[in-house]
């Protein structure tokens, strides 16, 4: 390997206070994992002793509770970017602790290279093996590692046994050139490799490895409920249905799809679905349920930026690694989401709302229009370009107290123009083709709860008319009636006229 071998204190005594780092991996998976603690330790001693140490993290998307989790809890962060999961993290942003800057994940890499967000001082690579003229092979997920190793100023390399070796191939590691010399990126099925299968990290730039032996700090699911059974089984007989319409091509086009159990849902109801063929994936976080699929043959082939897997998931892909490696392949982030790629390929996108208005606005990202919740990710990348862009969710939340659909959305992340289908476990709005009256009646009719449907249409027939009908002062009153009364049900719109 020829590096110096150092401990992880060691490695983290070389961040100080206000700098840049560039942490791989997307998801937890191919996140650091042992230096992030010992930056937190530094920071605690030194706050102390009443010295400041903050940092601002930029990666390709949420990490774990070893880098958000337990460095947002001693308030070590001060600016960071982009998508995040973590509850301490989301606790510290809205706050107001923590500078939380939510952008499109295929836009990361770019807008570090641009320098929007300043140097990278340091970069925390993930890896499975380094050679010792600094091919650095990286673990579970693309992210912005090629990136942030070319950018920064010192490299620290993670070197995690608890990645097998057998990893090492399964990436393509692109970069594209910056505006005006960028050109085409050059893939044109799921499958193409245009890359190499390591990044390449200037070897003076190391400052040690830090070898390790822990797990991603992998989610687990919790077991689909009837709700998103239906909304799986809902999205799989839509798209069964447009295929036999003609509109999807009998060859099926490559799907797009979140992460959660509803996505988990989803691509169960895709795979057991036989009137679709097997299909392939182009996707930003590749979940248990496509591993089982590409086992059964019901994915041909699944192009991601992570594994976003359990771990008993992840060393099965490993130990059966002769039959993954031609079935697979890893991006960094600005590839997997690329806005170019997503079109020419035809991506169907499917991604979860947390509501989506009677128009057709969708609101992935905050609640009652103010808190954050995690962040946009790749559902803008997707949804923007898909063939199909389709929004899940269910019709109701805590209770039936909350309507996932409204008359204005709260704070708005796809728009109408965007965004072609929304479903819950009622139904399917196509709103393809559709004027704005046209949408709402989809929308109301079949995806709202029975519990909704007259309120919702008493807000349309109280509205002023236009091109977009609007009661101005009552759009965001049932958000405001949940506030006061705890239910939006409780709605009187008499009050809001
Ligand atoms: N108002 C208030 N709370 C709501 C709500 C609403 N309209 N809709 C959902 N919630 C609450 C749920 O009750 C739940 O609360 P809990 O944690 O206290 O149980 C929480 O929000 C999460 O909802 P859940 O139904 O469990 O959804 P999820 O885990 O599937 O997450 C998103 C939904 C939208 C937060 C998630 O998909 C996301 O972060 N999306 C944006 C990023 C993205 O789409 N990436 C694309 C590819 S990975």
């Amino acid at each position: 390997m020829g590096f110096t071998i150092i401990s992880a204190a060691e490695a983290a005594s070389y961040i100080k206070h206000g700098y840049n780092i560039g942490l791989s991996g997307f998801t937890p998976a191919g996140t650091p994992k042992a230096v992030t603690p010992e930056i937190a330790r530094i920071a605690e001693e030194e706050h102390a002793k009443g010295n400041p140490f903050q940092i601002s993290i930029l990666t390709g998307a949420s990490t774990g509770d070893a880098t958000d989790g337990i460095l947002s809890r001693i308030k070590a962060i001060r600016y960071r970017a982009p998508y995040t999961t973590n509850p301490d993290f989301r606790k510290a942003v809205n706050n107001g602790e923590i500078a939380y800057n939510d952008i499109h994940l295929s836009q990361m890499a770019q807008e570090v290279r641009y320098g929007f967000m300043g140097k990278v001082d340091v970069a925390i690579l993930e890896a499975c093996e380094v050679t010792p003229d600094g091919k650095v092979y990286l673990t579970a997920a693309g992210g912005i590692a090629p990136t942030i190793a070319r950018l920064a100023d010192k490299v620290i390399i993670e070197l995690n046994t608890a990645h097998s070796k057998n990893c090492m191939g399964l990436h393509d590691v692109y970069e594209p050139l910056d505006p005006p010399y960028r050109r085409e990126i050059p893939i044109y099925k799921p499958s193409d490799r245009i890359g190499t299968p390591y990044v390449q990290v200037d070897p003076k730039k190391i400052i040690g490895v830090v070898e390790i032996n822990k797990p991603d700090e992998a989610r687990s699911f919790t077991a689909p409920d009837p709700v998103t059974d239906r909304i799986g089984q809902n999205v799989a007989d839509f798209l069964a249905a447009d295929m036999k319409r003609g509109i999807i091509p009998a060859s099926f086009l490559p799907l797009q799809s979140g992460v959660g159990n509803i996505a988990n849902a989803v691509l169960g109801a895709l795979g057991r679905d036989k009137t679709i063929p097997a299909f392939e994936m182009y996707t930003e976080v590749l979940q248990d349920a496509v591993v089982d699929l590409i086992r059964q043959g019901r994915v041909k082939f699944g192009s991601t930026c992570s594994l976003t897997v359990t771990n008993e998931c992840l060393q099965g892909i490993y130990n059966d690694i002769d039959f993954f490696r031609d079935k697979l392949v890893m991006r960094p982030s600005e590839i997997s989401n690329s806005p170019e790629i997503i079109r020419r390929l035809g991506v169907i996108s499917i991604n979860t709302a947390i509501e989506a208005d009677i128009y057709g606005n969708v609101n992935s990202t905050h609640i009652s229009g103010t808190k954050m919740m995690n962040g946009i990710g790749g559902s803008g990348d997707f949804t923007r370009n898909a063939y199909i862009s389709i929004f899940t969710c269910p019709s109701v939340a805590k209770e039936g107290k909350i309507s996932a659909i409204v008359p204005m959305v709260s704070h708005e992340d796809h728009s109408e123009h965007d965004v072609n289908i929304v479903i819950t476990e009622q139904g399917v709005a196509d709103l393809r083709g559709k004027s704005p009256m046209e949408r709402a009646r989809a929308i109301i009719e079949n995806c709202a709860h029975p519990d909704y449907k007259n309120i919702l249409w008493d807000y349309v027939k109280m509205s002023s008319k236009g091109h977009t009908p609007h009661c101005i002062p009552a759009a965001l009153a049932m958000h405001d009636t949940l506030a006061k009364k705890g239910d939006m049900r409780l709605i009187d719109w008499a009050e809001y006229k």
